[in-house]
């Protein structure tokens, strides 16, 4: 199985790339963004919880966000593999997606992370804001708390992957299939 981790900071690019990867590898896409806001949309309960925490760009409490990613995992038995997009962002969140894979007797092949400049991501979540509806991509203000949050909470993430030797770096900067190109490229060698 070719279970790969897409890391980097709001912005850098996970969603687009993984929309590529998915449909090259036949792997499952599962971003835990888009599922809090599937619910969110359907207005389940986990949707309200999630919504309060997203609009002001902080994080989700861990627990929540673990069990939702386990139950989409385990709604895929046949997966050739899956793409996590947005998943570990916490080290309480790497270390629980370890034991749940280790139980389905699966587990990381690689943690890959898209690399770019603050300037950049802002203004493309800028950019996207001005159709996405998504209220996280409206206000600096807003998306300098996520990045925060990144820094603070997500940032040790890295250093989890590098004490497996399952971290690797891509340039995020460039044309969207000039990034895919770095990416395969990179997957290829695993
Ligand atoms: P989530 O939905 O994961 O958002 P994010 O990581 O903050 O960032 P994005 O999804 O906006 O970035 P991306 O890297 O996917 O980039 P994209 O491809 O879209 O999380 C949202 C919120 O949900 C969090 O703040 C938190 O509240 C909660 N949450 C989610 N997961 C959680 C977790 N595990 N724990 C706790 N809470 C959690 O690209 C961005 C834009 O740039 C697009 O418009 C795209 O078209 C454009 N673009 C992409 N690549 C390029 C390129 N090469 N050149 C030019 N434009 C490009
Ligand atoms: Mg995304």
């Amino acid at each position: 199985m070719l279970n790969i981790v897409l890391f980097g900071k709001p912005g850098a690019g996970k969603g687009t790339q993984a929309e590529f990867l998915k449909s090259k590898y036949q792997l499952v896409h599962l971003s835990t963004g888009d599922l809090f806001r599937k619910n969110i949309s359907e207005k389940t309960q986990l949707g309200l919880l999630a919504q309060s925490y997203m609009d002001k760009g902080d994080l989700v409490p861990d627990q929540v966000t673990i069990d939702m990613l386990e139950a989409a995992v385990k709604e895929h038995p046949q997966a050739k593999g899956f793409i996590f997009d947005g998943f570990p962002r916490t080290k309480a969140q790497a270390e629980a997606l370890d034991a749940f894979l280790e139980k389905q007797i699966m587990m990381i092949k690689a943690t890959i992370a898209l690399e770019a400049d603050d300037s950049l991501l802002v203004e493309r979540l800028l950019e996207r804001g001005k159709t996405s509806g998504r209220s996280d991509d409206q206000d600096v203000q807003k998306i300098t708390n996520r990045f925060q949050e990144y820094d603070q909470k997500t940032a040790p993430v890295k250093k989890y992957y590098q004490s497996q030797k399952k971290f690797y770096s891509i340039n995020g900067i460039g044309t969207i299939p000039e990034i895919t190109q770095r990416l395969s490229a990179m997957i290829e060698t695993l």
